[in-house]
């Protein structure tokens, strides 16, 4: 097999063409093409710029632009001739234009860099994933929204310690997702103005001779500003570090209601059903409806952690400026970006596909003496006991009714005596699921008229 021929874009200096091994270590192709956009509306913007600056005839500026928008074409309709010998997605365009456009093809890179180039390349990807996921996020939170209404009244057990603590609506504990989705869309905004600075102009990482205008390009670009130091515009990567770490965390919010699904629709808890289109059958057990879209989101959170950890390791002890190591940078990007496209895709799949049973919420919300409490705040407000002499009389009485078999609701009265000899009757008003339900009216509590509030507010907030 015949070694690899000397690269066209930096081999001045050498004598032979890198080892086969050094070309399999070095090419990033297969990753970065999906930069190719980006890489040709910044190599628009830069030439233009060029151009308008006089570093390079208008003749030339548009030979290249021609090429460029040539090439865009070539890759969109699968006829551009990617060659793995010009390691990336920038040398394989550049080497491509040069056939199209001949010399003027060399002058694109006049005043910059690959180290500029692949940080605003890279940039301006992350920033259309974040409006992509933002988007998702957002058609997420539009379901769970549709869902909550049609549930504000529907009673569950809310749990603590994965016990029956107190009882809630369905379309209560679907809004606290909708909150932490809508937390998950500010973390990716604040990383999208914060990387929204362009490095273009940076040069290879001191700046450069050439009479450039990197306000222009950054405008040109949709960029706030230049970013102020070119040092540090070629090798910082926090906007990617950010872009995971936003990833990692909503992952993690998907995760959490996945395994909610998970519990829900297993037969134990009845609460939820999902279709034929979000489970699978087992080769073996004829009986089984396996949710496996859920486990699988459930699961995808540790690849998302995964990518956060591989840039974070990448950066860590990166004396500046530019290193080979930021090639490393955009597999777990674009990893998390899929990953968690489809988890949310996924997600609200199953959120319009669930078929949730009433009855069995509200049998178990009523079981495992939820309303105790309840009874607790009724010896506080009608008795005037303090809160903690409350608690431990309530608590009597769950034990009095754990022994007689019933449920608080079912105590009679004369048993509650015993206990505390000043209860009235009065007192089995509260001790009812959907009595319990209605007195939590505080903000963002869980009383129906509270928590269709909060859907009209969240309705405003986020759609
Ligand atoms: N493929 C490279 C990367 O992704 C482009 C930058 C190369 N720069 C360099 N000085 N070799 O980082």
């Amino acid at each position: 097999m015949s070694k690899p021929p000397k690269n066209a874009a930096w081999g001045g200096r050498f004598a032979l063409g890198p080892s086969e091994i050094m070309q399999k270590i070095n090419v990033s192709l297969d990753i970065d093409k999906r930069l190719y956009a980006q890489d040709i509306a910044a190599s628009l913007a830069h030439a233009a710029m060029l151009a308008r600056r006089k570093i390079i005839s208008p003749e030339d500026g548009e030979a290249i632009a021609r090429g460029l928008v040539q090439i865009k074409n070539e890759i969109e309709t699968g006829l551009f001739p990617f060659r793995a010998e010009h390691e990336d997605i920038h040398l394989n365009i550049e080497a491509r234009l040069a056939e199209i456009a001949g010399p003027a093809a060399g002058r694109l890179h006049t005043a910059r860099s690959r180290n500029d180039q692949v940080a605003t390349d890279f940039r301006l990807w992350v920033r259309d994933a974040v409006d992509r996921l933002d988007a998702r996020t957002r058609d997420l939170q539009a379901a769970l929204l549709d869902r909550a209404e049609r549930h504000a009244a529907t009673i569950m057990p809310g749990f603590t310690h994965m016990q029956p603590a107190q009882p809630v609506t369905f379309g209560h504990h679907l809004m606290a997702y909708v909150e932490m989705l809508g937390r998950d869309r500010g973390r990716f905004k604040d990383c999208r103005a914060r990387a929204n600075e362009s490095p273009l102009g940076a040069a290879a990482l001191a700046g450069t001779s050439f009479p450039i205008d990197r306000d222009a390009t950054a405008r040109d670009l949709g960029f706030d500003r230049p970013a102020a130091n070119s040092m540090d515009a070629v090798s910082d990567r926090d906007f990617a570090l950010e872009f995971l770490a936003a990833a990692a965390i909503a992952g993690l919010h998907l995760s959490r209601f996945a395994e909610e699904i998970v519990l829900w629709s297993a037969p134990n808890f009845g609460f939820v059903a999902l279709s034929d289109a979000f489970t699978t059958g087992s080769s073996i057990m004829p009986q089984k409806r396996n949710p496996d879209a859920a486990e699988l989101v459930r699961a995808k959170t540790g690849r998302l952690n995964g990518d956060l950890v591989v840039l974070l390791t990448v950066m860590k002890g990166l004396a500046l400026t530019y290193a080979k190591d930021l090639q490393e940078d955009k597999a777990p990007v674009f990893d998390a970006a899929d990953t968690l496209e489809l988890c949310l895709a996924a997600t609200a799949g199953m959120v319009l596909d669930l078929r949730v049973d009433e009855a069995a919420m509200r049998a178990a919300a009523a079981a495992g003496f939820s309303t105790a409490t309840d009874l607790a705040d009724w010896l506080v407000r009608v008795l005037d006991l303090p809160f903690r002499e409350a608690h431990h009389r309530a608590g009597a009485l769950v034990k009095r009714a754990e022994t007689l078999g019933c449920d608080l609701a079912g105590l009679p009265l004369a048993e509650m005596q015993k206990v505390e000899p000043r209860v009235t009757a009065d007192v089995f008003a509260v001790l009812s699921v959907e009595k319990s339900v209605a007195s939590r009216a505080s903000f963002g509590g869980t009383a129906p008229a509270e928590v269709r509030k909060a859907i009209a507010a969240a309705r405003k907030r986020f759609l």
